[in-house]
């Protein structure tokens, strides 16, 4: 499924309360929750009667991972993983390490990984080579947003969001130096944050 690039100027309602630090907002908080609908809709048809384990990748994904299991009505269980592949930096290092595995066998298993965004591609690409490795029934991915022009490996997106422009953004489980993750929106941050 292909999304379409969103360039930053359709940016449909920029909220009456922008956070001081947002230059532009990419995706707006009513875009993304038409996504998720839409995306829920999906999954529910193509997992109808089973029931699905989503692994959610700490921390952004949180976001997407707690819309997403509210709007979705096959039976789910939610898993979180912890792997490190940035540090406070603005782009990827392509270094991943597990820092908190599952809690739970997933063999036999339906699971969909539940990512806020792809931006090389490494982690993803990394993660369901991992998870494939333990057995399950399938394996699949959701995830809110996507770097196309970013990707050092292409890694294969079953429930895709937006792609959007290689350009750096928090909010809506994104960070900068772990900040901004609560932003209903997708946006870029002004350049003297980065410099203060
Ligand atoms: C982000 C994001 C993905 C990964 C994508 O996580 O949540 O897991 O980077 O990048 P890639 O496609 O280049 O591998 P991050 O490591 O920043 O951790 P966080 O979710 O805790 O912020």
């Amino acid at each position: 499924m292909t999304a379409p690039l969103l360039p930053m100027e359709t940016a449909a309602d920029p909220p009456a309360n922008l956070h001081p630090d947002i230059e532009a907002v990419l995706v707006s908080q009513a875009q993304i929750a038409r996504k998720i609908a839409e995306l829920a809709v999906l999954i529910d048809t193509d997992y109808a009667g089973r029931e699905v384990v989503l692994v959610g990748v700490l921390k952004g994904a949180v976001m997407v991972m707690a819309d997403l299991a509210r709007a979705l009505s096959v039976p789910v269980s939610l898993e979180f993983m912890a792997v490190s592949s940035y540090g406070s930096a603005t782009s990827s290092s392509g270094v991943v390490r597990i820092l908190k595995d599952l809690d739970r066998d997933i063999a036999g298993c339906h699971v969909l990984v539940v990512e806020d965004i792809i931006d090389s591609g490494l982690t993803l690409s990394w993660l369901l080579r991992n998870l494939r490795s333990r057995g399950p029934a399938s394996v699949e991915v959701v995830a809110m947003l996507r770097k196309p022009e970013a990707a050092q490996v292409q890694v294969p997106v079953r429930y895709m969001g937006f792609d959007i422009p290689s350009v750096f953004v928090v909010g809506y489980g994104l960070d900068y130096a772990q900040r901004y993750r609560e932003l209903p929106y997708v946006g870029t941050l002004r350049p003297e944050v980065y410099s203060s």
